[in-house]
């Protein structure tokens, strides 16, 4: 049996996982970082936390006698996709990267592209407004000391102190979301501009149709270089790709 990490995280790589798990002769591990409560997972081996930067994953590879790679985390996990290239090239492991294409603006789209957090914010505080926020929760602290803004922020939990942000309101829901469901939340929370980060893939995309249904703009932050690695855009490059490399 070839041994296959997958780096997860993502709905994708849960299904890839899925996909994966289902091919004769591979065992998979899919390896979540174990920030999130009651993540989805695929039906394979799981492991999770952190591997203790390159160097851990490294030890990782070879002690887990791993053969191939994917590193499906999300488009802006920068950091744990830099590990897993320097780990996989210090093992002369094959790696992978699957990476849906980022999103494009469609007619009847008003996009304001930045390229971080902050340039969003920075945006933000000449165009005051209600701001739905969809950059993650970790990120909220770009957001602070915007007083005349609202924000709205979705958790899939309720954070147990509140968001870390001034006028602030919190909705607890875990998608996947459509886009009738986010065009009703937009208009009923009086939304003004989304902010959300270019991740690609179907899984987030019901709020972008909301946005331009709603004539309300987007505020889109770029996503950091992508990794000097094979790429593929799909489950289906992604699986072929496995089945020439193992
Ligand atoms: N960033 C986003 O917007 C976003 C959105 C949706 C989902 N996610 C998922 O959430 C996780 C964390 O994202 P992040 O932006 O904090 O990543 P990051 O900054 O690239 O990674 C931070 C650290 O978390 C650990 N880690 C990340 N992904 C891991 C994985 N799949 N398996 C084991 N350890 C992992 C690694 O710790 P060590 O150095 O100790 O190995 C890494 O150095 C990722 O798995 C990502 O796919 C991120």
């Amino acid at each position: 049996m070839a041994r296959v990490l997958i780096l997860g995280g993502t709905r994708d790589a849960v299904d890839l996982a899925g996909a994966a798990s289902a091919l004769a002769g591979i065992e998979v591990i899919y390896s979540l970082a174990g920030v999130t409560r009651n993540p989805n997972l695929p039906d394979c081996e799981i492991r999770s936390g952190g591997f203790g930067g390159a160097e851990g994953l490294r030890k990782y590879l070879a002690d887990a006698r791993i053969d191939a790679v994917i590193d499906a985390t999300h488009p802006f996990a920068a950091k744990i996709t830099a590990n897993a290239a320097a780990a996989c090239g210090g093992e002369n492991i094959p790696r992978l990267k699957y990476l849906r294409p980022p999103w494009r603006p469609a007619p009847g789209d008003n996009w304001i592209e930045v390229s971080s957090s902050k340039d969003a914010a920075l945006f933000l505080a000449d165009h005051p407004g209600t701001a739905f926020l969809t950059t993650g929760t970790r990120q909220l602290s770009a957001f602070a000391g915007l007083t005349d803004c609202r924000f709205v922020v979705r958790y899939i939990h309720a954070p147990k102190d509140g968001a870390p942000l001034e006028n602030c309101e919190v909705v607890v829901s875990r998608g996947p979301f459509d886009e009738e469901g986010e065009t009703a939340l937009m208009r009923s929370h009086g939304i003004d501009v989304l902010v959300c980060k270019n991740s690609g893939g179907d899984a987030a995309a019901a709020k972008l149709g909301a946005a331009r249904a709603l004539t309300i703009p987007v505020i889109m932050i770029a996503r950091p270089p992508p990794p000097d690695s094979e790429i593929a855009e799909t489950e289906a490059a992604a699986i072929a790709w496995l089945r020439e490399n193992i």
